[in-house]
């Protein structure tokens, strides 16, 4: 069987992050069901010109880097349909990331407020115990981020901060990325080749 992973798109910096992570999962095999918010949506427009609402994710990776084999397909969801399969934890899937995420949303997942469809499959992700990935992007943190944090991380989301590496010897942007995806692909149990594994 396929698998199934839930990215959601938020309004913080780091677009590429979310549609390098994508890429990597059609192109693995693995089917994404993707939720984007208002503001993810205006990230997306103003970092990579990439307008969902007349060019679909695969349109725009074809643009930009050519075509490429998918078998994983996409299915999208709107971030106010809160009768959407991905809201109830009777849906099966593998795990969800939330990529980039930004304060608004961490708050909300922090604090179990489920008032979109984001926060809500946040919430049947933790509470069915299936893997939460959380890349939140903001500088500086405030206690109150630093405190939602810890909230997700208690609850048990793993946190991968928005911080690549440099030892990997990046040559584009797209490698920066890539190093941020893999990381998260790792955590949910997805197999990839992004970046080589650090041999010391
Ligand atoms: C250009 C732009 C960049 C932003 N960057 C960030 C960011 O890096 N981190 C963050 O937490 N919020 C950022 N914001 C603010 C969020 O988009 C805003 O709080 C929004 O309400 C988030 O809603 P969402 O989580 O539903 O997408 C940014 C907003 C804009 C317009």
């Amino acid at each position: 069987m396929s698998r199934r992973i839930v990215a959601a798109v938020t309004g913080a910096s780091g677009a590429l992050y979310a549609v390098r992570f994508v890429k990597a999962c059609l192109e693995g095999g693995v089917d994404v069901d993707l939720v984007v918010s208002e503001y993810g949506n205006r990230l997306l427009i103003e970092e990579l010109e990439l307008n969902l609402k007349t060019e679909s994710v695969e349109a725009w990776l074809d643009r930009t880097y050519g075509p490429s084999k998918r078998a994983g397909k996409i299915t999208r969801h709107s971030p106010n349909d809160l009768g959407s399969s991905i809201a109830s934890g009777s849906q099966r899937w593998d795990g969800m990331t939330v990529i980039p995420c930004s304060m608004k949303t961490l708050s909300g997942i922090a604090h179990g407020a489920s008032s979109n469809l984001i926060e809500r499959a946040a919430d049947v992700t933790l509470k069915e115990r299936r893997p939460l990935v959380l890349v939140p992007r903001e500088t500086p943190l405030n206690l109150v981020h630093i405190e939602n944090l810890r909230s997700a991380a208690l609850a048990g989301a793993a946190i991968v901060p928005a911080m690549p590496a440099f030892y990997q010897k990046p040559k584009s942007l797209e490698d920066l990325a890539d190093f941020v995806a893999g990381r998260v692909l790792s955590l949910l149990g997805v197999e990839h080749r992004l970046f080589a594994p650090w041999e010391g």
